[in-house]
């Protein structure tokens, strides 16, 4: 018998079809977002801050022949130009292009023929109970969270660009419940301690454990994410100008980049924003939380509300924990899977949700849209839990710990697949990213 997140009982037999089902989905996703772009999309460096989109490509198809093939079942390697040149840390982002890279149908039929040997090896594989890397096929859903998380970032250079011809496969469904709502509310979130992160094993990655009480301070915290409309108040009062609502490195940062709006931004002559969305120009629709902002703005943007950014616990509190709780929720609404009736995930829309428009994901305490729509910045810098592990590997997240320069985000956004949603999940980014599909909830004092 195997065990999932939600702990249902599988037998292998039916554990191993949901594995290779959901191996098969993330690539047939990687296909559909590579698919329609032109031969310079994919291939050129466009920007200096991420990867040329093949590289993406042939990274995901190298890590899993890594942890599948090699680790698992023994293989010598497909080639070792591939390690070298799809190893992240060897090779900074604005070296990538230079890389002698597989070109696109190469990199697919890399990845095609890694994945073959790979559900090979699925079926015949023991998902040995005392092998925490084969228990319950952690390691298989590693790689797939793997590359949903490369999925992001093909999607953060897609939207990254000014001259991306519009993108085929964007969608802008609306959302199913928008209703109206006051954008400003805040939640009381009791005093008292709760249990940060878990134990998980069967999915959940190395920094989220171990599980430990952490005591948090009575404080408000906004039901929503910070929408456009109370972002765009910050802009019309000068708060890209004001320097008393910056800190030193955000000022430097502010003035460097020359930033004056949240990436995408487009001012109209006359009033008003535009918004430009993988190539489509759109209205800025006040009622959607604001995206594409670096952690010096989501600061000065708290400093001039008059609140504050959260800590990742105080935002881990707010999602997981309630009054009556004696263990933390794995998603905000109870156990249930994510859908498109709990939360903005799985790139079905492509952008964030108007706040209210998902009420039945709400928190026990009340608070909504913590998962989905725009991951969302903590003021806590990146470290382990108290005795933290690594596992399986360091390069993960132990070796990012400790580094001043990033900033934990939680949640999760539009773009993340249901496999990596979960409200213990740590995300974490350099502070002046924004390119990230990141957003703003703050905090209060009480
Ligand atoms: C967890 C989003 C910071 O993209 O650098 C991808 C995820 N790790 N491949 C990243 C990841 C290895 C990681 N983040
Ligand atoms: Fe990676």
């Amino acid at each position: 018998m195997t065990t999932d997140i939600r702990g249902n009982q599988l037998p292998e037999v039916e554990a191993r079809r949901r594995l290779a089902a959901g191996l098969k989905l993330y690539r047939k996703r990687t296909r559909q977002l590579i698919d329609p772009l032109s031969y310079d999309d994919v291939h050129s460096q466009q920007s200096s801050i991420m990867s040329p989109l093949v590289w993406d490509v042939g990274h995901v198809g190298n890590f899993e022949e890594f942890w599948l093939l090699r680790e698992l079942d023994g293989r010598a390697p497909h080639d070792p130009l591939y390690d070298e040149m799809y190893n992240p840390f060897d090779n900074p982002r604005w070296t990538r292009g230079d890389l002698p890279l597989l070109d696109r149908d190469e990199a697919v039929e890399y990845s095609d023929e890694v994945r073959g040997d790979a559900l090979a090896i699925l079926e015949r594989v023991d998902l040995d109970p005392n092998d925490p890397l084969l228990r319950d096929g952690y390691v298989f859903k590693m790689v797939i969270q793997h590359e949903a998380q490369h999925h992001e970032t093909i999607l953060q250079a897609l939207d990254l660009r000014e001259d991306l011809e519009p993108y085929a496969v964007a969608g802008f469904a609306p959302p199913g419940h928008e209703s109206a709502v006051d954008d400003s509310e805040q939640i009381l979130i009791p005093g008292g301690p709760f249990l940060a992160g878990t134990d998980e094993r069967t999915e959940s990655y190395d920094n989220e454990r171990p599980q430990h009480w952490v005591e948090v301070s009575a404080f408000g915290i906004d039901r929503f994410p910070v929408t456009n409309r109370r972002f765009a108040e910050f802009v019309e009062a000068g708060g890209y100008d004001r320097r008393d609502l910056w800190t030193s490195e955000g000022w430097d940062w502010r003035t460097d980049e020359n930033v004056e709006a949240p990436q995408g931004w487009i001012r109209q002559v006359g009033g008003g924003w535009l918004i430009r969305r993988f190539g489509h120009i759109l209205d800025l629709d006040l009622s959607e939380p604001v995206q594409h902002v670096s952690f010096h703005e989501a600061e000065a943007f708290a400093r001039f509300a008059g609140g504050r950014l959260p800590t990742e616990f105080e935002w881990e509190k707010a999602a997981s924990w309630g009054s009556e709780a004696t263990a933390p929720r794995i998603y905000p609404w109870g156990s249930t899977a994510p859908s498109s009736e709990l939360a903005n995930v799985g790139q079905s829309r492509w952008g964030p949700a108007p706040v209210g428009s998902y009420p039945s994901g709400v928190s026990a305490y009340g608070v909504e849209q913590l998962l989905g729509d725009v991951y969302e910045w903590t003021s806590s810098p990146f470290v382990g839990y108290p005795d933290f592990s690594a596992f399986p590997y360091p390069q993960y997240s132990e070796v990012f710990f400790d580094d001043a320069d990033y900033r934990v985000l939680r949640g999760a956004s539009w773009a993340t697949s249901t496999a990596v949603t979960r409200s213990s999940f740590r995300n974490w980014d350099y502070r002046v990213r924004r390119q990230i599909f990141s957003g703003i909830r703050l905090a209060w004092d009480v």
